[in-house]
């Protein structure tokens, strides 16, 4: 008897999850009207923060039911195109436009930090929710991994991967057709993401994801586009894709290779240039680094010993011989920093 009764009740739990598509293996967004055929488009774009030029120029275009990543250097304007194309911040030229019938959910990259801190996780999911989805915010909740009695926690108590939990599920209580994720992974932990990815990829709108992501963004984005030197440049792959083209190991390398002080490091893509390890170019920075105290050092001793030749008496002196010497060695010596300078420099790009 007690058998039967569990396996009524194992029945009636399975029914249960299959009929919420909120549970945590389903999780998804609800689903939007269409939108039109071009959901966003900037032409001719410069976009500059006073005397901080972000972006120049840049074309832009996201057809329905794309999905694109946008990657690159931190500070080299992912934020600002997003914010743009969400219309949160202006262009300084140029224009940027939505299409017909977009609806956007946006996620900020400070998403997490605009939570009310004095209410509770539930009441925060209240607060964002249309009526409709008022039986739903635990199941939803739960979906991000949180338990029954974590909802009515303080925004407060919570750590920063808590909060983006949060935010992120909050994300899923209204219908959009555009999703415009900044950076949705900071602060997130392995079984979250991947919690975040499997809903994304039953999305059936269109998507814009800025991260340094690779685990995340691989085979979730069928566009690529790098932010670098105000430009944009387009792969028609996921971030592996990426990767790839640009001979590089991982998205960790994207940040470090321009780190170097005002070094351009990057090779254009495919142009067959071998792309140096981070190792490789330290080496050779410290080469640089090292043959220019030394030029200078050379250069400076040259000086003086050519002041000395320019005295009227030099040649009549007995230690002529010997100056003119060091004056000849010295020489031969700067020369042969110079070429491995020069050398270095041209390897470093
Ligand atoms: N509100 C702002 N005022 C002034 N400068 C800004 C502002 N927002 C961003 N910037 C600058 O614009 C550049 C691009 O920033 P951002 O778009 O945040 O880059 P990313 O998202 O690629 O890291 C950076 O140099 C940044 O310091
Ligand atoms: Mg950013």
């Amino acid at each position: 008897m007690a058998q039967s009764m569990q396996k009524q009740l194992d029945k009636m739990e399975r029914i249960e999850i299959e009929d919420t598509d909120t549970s945590v293996m389903n999780l998804r967004f609800p689903d939007a009207p269409r939108s039109g055929e071009i959901v966003a488009k900037a032409e001719h774009l410069t976009k500059r923060y006073g005397n901080v030029k972000v972006l120049e120029n840049v074309d832009f275009q996201l057809l329905r039911g794309e999905r694109v990543a946008f990657v690159g250097q931190n500070g080299q304007g992912k934020t600002t195109l997003a914010k743009i194309l969400v219309g949160a911040e202006p262009a300084t030229s140029g224009a940027a436009t939505l299409g017909y019938n977009v609806s956007i959910g946006y996620y900020a990259q400070n998403q997490a930090e605009t939570l009310d801190p004095k209410i509770t996780l539930l009441e925060t999911m209240e607060k964002y929710s249309p009526p409709e989805m008022r039986t739903k915010l635990r199941a939803i909740l739960g979906g991000f991994l949180f338990s029954g009695e974590d909802v009515d926690k303080k925004v407060v108590a919570l750590s920063g991967g808590e909060r983006a939990r949060l935010a992120l599920a909050c994300m899923l209580l209204r219908p959009f057709n555009f999703l415009v994720l900044d950076e949705p992974t900071n602060h997130l932990d392995m079984l979250s993401k991947d919690v975040l990815k499997q809903a994304l990829l039953k999305f059936n709108g269109t998507l814009l994801v800025v991260s340094h992501d690779r685990e995340f963004l691989s085979d979730l984005t069928t566009r690529t586009i790098e932010f670098r030197d105000h430009r944009l440049i387009e792969y028609l792959g996921d971030v592996n894709y990426f990767l790839e083209k640009r001979r590089l190991d991982n998205m960790r390398d994207v940040e470090k290779r321009t780190a170097m002080s005002g070094v351009k490091a990057y090779p254009a893509p495919d142009n067959g240039v071998p792309v140096l390890g981070a190792e490789e170019k330290k080496q050779l920075q410290r080469q640089v680094q090292k043959a220019e105290r030394r030029i200078s050092e050379l250069e400076a001793e040259l000086k003086t010993i050519e002041n000395k030749m320019a005295e009227a008496d030099f040649y009549t002196r007995p230690e002529s011989n010997e100056v003119l010497k060091k004056y000849s060695d010295r020489k031969a010596e700067l020369d042969k920093v110079y070429n491995e300078w020069e050398t270095a420099v041209e390897q470093l790009g």
